[in-house]
């Protein structure tokens, strides 16, 4: 396959930056996106050039590193799958693919596709975790009865790989689907009530800090999630900040 690649270049965070054009030819058809990129990488470097800087880490859908924007989608056209799981079998031969970082104020460029989401990981020290007691009597996780429906849907949004997809495709950057997640996990399960309202209102309180813009149902973030995180999860963080604030006002 020949392809021409339009990917945003950009020094670092003060740089303006510019798409610039790369024709990439003989790209194996069950390479993966990643793969295609190092290809380019190493052709780049061979001709003294700077290679294009992208984030990534598992290269199996993982850790939700490989963040980028690809012809207009976030991870590309594949549905429920990461940028490192699509593969360039996914493109048509002479097609030109646009390769663009996340875009939202409060994931700035740190260079090219290299976004900073320190923003996702303050919203977690926020409030993103359990107390568990260490004094040398602590319960048996296994020993607390859970129902399964419960158990199945704290399991579902646990599954929310913090990859940023929901910020880069909703129009107001909300962070709405990614704090919900991490609000749901605990809020099912008889661990994480203790600290349940305290939780939700620190996160909420933390995702509004950092910029990130307001939920209008709109829906784009759960139809990109490569994980299909539920907008169920958005009205239930909503509940429990309901309820966190009558019950105990900031
Ligand atoms: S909710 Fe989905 S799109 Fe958003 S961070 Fe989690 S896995 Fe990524
Ligand atoms: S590199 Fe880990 S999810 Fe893509």
């Amino acid at each position: 396959m020949n392809l021409t690649l339009k990917i945003w270049r950009q020094n670092g965070p003060d740089d303006k930056g510019h798409m610039e054009t790369y024709p990439v030819s003989d790209v194996n058809p069950e390479m993966s996106f990643l793969e295609m990129i190092d290809v380019l990488n190493e052709k780049l470097i061979a001709e003294g050039k700077e290679p294009v800087a992208f984030d990534h880490d598992c290269r199996e859908g993982i850790c939700g590193m490989c963040s980028m924007f690809i012809n207009g989608e976030a991870h590309g056209p594949g549905k429920r799958i990461t940028t490192c799981q699509l593969h360039m079998r996914s493109f048509n031969d002479g097609e030109t693919v646009i390769i663009e970082p996340w875009r939202a104020a409060a994931f700035p460029v740190i260079k090219d596709l290299v976004v900073d989401r320190g923003a996702f990981d303050r919203i977690q020290q926020a409030g993103g975790y359990v107390s568990v007691n260490t004094s040398g009597n602590t319960i048996d996780a296994n020993a607390i009865p859970v129902p399964k429906r419960d158990a199945d849907r704290a399991f579902d949004a646990a599954t929310c790989i913090g990859c940023g997809a929901c910020v880069a495709s909703c129009k107001n950057s909300s962070a709405m689907l990614f704090v919900s997640a991490k609000v749901s996990q605990f809020a099912l399960l008889p661990q994480g009530k203790v600290e349940a309202k305290d939780r939700v209102r620190k996160m909420v309180k933390q995702m509004d800090l950092e910029g990130f813009g307001n939920c209008t149902n709109t829906g784009a973030c759960e139809a990109e999630c490569p994980v299909g995180i539920s907008l169920e999860n958005i009205a239930r963080m909503n509940r429990e900040y309901m309820g966190a604030s009558l019950s105990s006002p900031d």
